[in-house]
């Protein structure tokens, strides 16, 4: 069977990572997850104190900067010129910053080239915001996740205690809002629904649910 490519968009927290990893498993596809880039991009940028308002020199930056993700036991591990950045790149820092860079539309010019780059061969599943719109138009199967806010906002609270960091929920749910909002609004590649992308709101749904609707969509179903 020819290989496919999968594109799952949707908002911050609507599980896609957790979901498009798994789909990726099943079928022993590549997983994408091109959230990473933009945040490897943001922490690289935090770190060399760049204002995130010089969109000249941010777009310099990102055409100078190599980020690679690599798979390796299950993980995505990101590397950003050679440095293993992986766990940095989801520090609270990074994810209230995040937006900010992909608003560039130098920056997003960038990870769009290099995106399709990755998915050229087919057998891949790639999640972020503009896969189905920007990125890969032509994808086989796209869907568009969703959940409830509040529940989102659980998620990444959660995620966040796991690892160490601690921050209220309120703040969590504010940051959410406020990303989302970020994402739909800018003008290059925003956050939105494609017209023949798939609808799944996984509020209340377990991941295995989630991850067999996908794979029944895409044809891949048991
Ligand atoms: O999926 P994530 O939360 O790791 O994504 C981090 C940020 O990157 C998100 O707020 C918006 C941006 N992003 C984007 O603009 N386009 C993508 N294809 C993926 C992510």
């Amino acid at each position: 069977m020819p290989k496919k490519v999968i594109a799952i968009d949707g908002p911050a927290g609507a599980g896609k990572s957790t979901v498009a990893r798994q789909v990726a498993k099943r079928l022993n596809y590549l997983y994408i997850d091109t959230g990473a880039m933009y945040r490897a991009l943001t922490l690289k940028a935090l770190k060399m104190h760049i204002p995130l308002t010089d969109w000249d020199l941010l777009t310099k930056l990102a055409q100078e900067t190599k980020i690679e993700l690599l798979s390796k036991n299950d993980k995505i591990i990101v590397i950003c010129d050679g440095q293993d950045v992986s766990e940095e790149i989801r520090k609270p820092e990074v994810s209230q910053n995040v937006s900010l860079v992909a608003l560039i539309p130098g920056v997003r010019e960038k990870m769009v080239e290099a995106q399709r780059q990755m998915a050229k061969k087919g057998g891949v599943v790639m999640d972020g915001r503009d896969i189905a719109t920007v990125v890969l138009p032509q994808a086989d199967c796209k869907v568009f996740l969703t959940a409830s806010v509040e529940e989102r906002a659980l998620r990444r609270y959660k995620e966040l205690v796991e690892k160490g960091y601690q921050e209220p929920l309120d703040k969590v749910k504010e940051d959410i809002y406020r990303r989302d909002l970020l994402d739909k609004e800018r003008e290059v590649g925003p956050l939105m629904q494609s017209p023949d992308a798939v609808l799944i709101d996984s509020t209340g749904l377990s991941i295995e649910t989630v991850v067999e609707k996908i794979l029944s969509l895409c044809g891949e179903g048991e």
